[in-house]
């Protein structure tokens, strides 16, 4: 495999799956994989948990690491063809792609929407800039669009956790005071799409998705009515995408409650605003399965980065 920037380079999702549950009880057994490769980590955004998981999966396949938090260590970079470069940009993509190529094997990217120009942050000018200037393979970390480490890691936690053939799924959209990017979300949907389940996304009018990642999809404004009898709830906030990049609302009768819950079990991606997402005794009860999503993100890189690795 030669890159990972969406769930469309998954080639069988059951297959990554299954391999990833066998993976967790012996996370050791590639060590040789990776011996003598290097893998780069580029921040240009905050985390804790891609960050920490995509190390631990490197270490597991016996990769070195190197992690730079390029959003404020970097050279501010351009990304524009012919630009006479005399503003605040110091170094091209052209460059900055190339460079890196000379010190890893690997490079992973995490570079989030900053929801001020739809079509810029369409346009995913940090991933694809390294995807088409760099000679490695590309991983995405999250970025404007997509957090596909992220939908491998909720595909393996569904896995394990369905009792039914063809669980219920709902997606809920949930209160937040910031605006957040559609990543996870759209991420999240491409996935169901891939899978055996009944899924309904719900939200309140104005929240809607991009409607080409969300075609075919169920749509239900009535959050009640969409948690009829569900197996699986994940509860993620995302701004406006049609009044792009806006907080709409911050109706708190959205937020997910152990009542809502009802005999479901609860997913988020984390971090989550504990009483404004959600509520407390969800979190501290067991229906949740955060911790083990988390879990998971450390098997999600690693076979990525071990079908990468195995192309190298
Ligand atoms: N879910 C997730 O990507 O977490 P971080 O932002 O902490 O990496």
């Amino acid at each position: 495999m030669k890159q990972y920037l969406s769930i469309n380079d998954i080639d069988s999702l059951p297959n990554w799956v299954d391999e990833a549950i066998s993976l967790k009880k012996n996370p050791c057994q590639f060590q040789q994989l990776g011996k003598g490769k290097t893998i780069c980590l580029l921040f240009f955004n905050n985390s804790l948990r891609t960050r920490l998981s995509t190390q631990k999966a490197a270490m597991n396949l016996g990769l070195q690491i190197m992690v730079m938090n390029f959003g404020n260590e970097g050279w501010a970079l351009e990304f524009e063809d012919g630009t006479i470069m005399d503003q605040g940009t110091s170094e091209h993509i052209k460059e900055a792609a190339q460079v890196v190529s000379q010190y890893c094997d690997i490079v992973a990217i995490r570079a989030f929407a900053k929801l001020e120009d739809k079509v810029k942050d369409e346009a995913e000018e940090v991933l694809n800039g390294f995807a088409k200037h760099a000679s490695i393979p590309v991983v995405n970390m999250e970025s404007s669009t997509a957090h596909p480490l992220q939908a491998l890691a909720d595909a393996i936690t569904l896995g394990e956790h369905k009792t039914e053939s063809k669980p219920k799924v709902v997606l809920s959209w949930a209160p937040h005071p910031k605006a957040l990017p559609h990543a996870v979300a759209n991420s999240f949907v491409q996935l169901m799409k891939r899978q055996e389940v009944e899924f309904i996304i719900t939200h309140p009018k104005g929240y809607e998705l991009n409607p080409e990642i969300t075609e075919n999809c169920q749509i239900e404004y009535n959050q009640e009515k969409a948690l009829e009898n569900a197996d699986f709830v994940y509860v993620k906030n995302w701004c406006s995408y049609s009044d792009y990049g806006k907080v709409l609302t911050q109706d708190s009768s959205w937020m997910m409650t152990v009542k809502k819950l009802g005999k479901a079990k609860f997913m988020h991606c984390l971090p989550v605003r504990r009483n404004v997402v959600v509520e407390d005794a969800i979190l501290d009860g067991n229906q949740s399965l955060v911790i083990e999503q988390a879990n998971n993100r450390t098997y999600s890189a690693q076979i990525v980065l071990k079908k990468i690795l195995e192309t190298l």
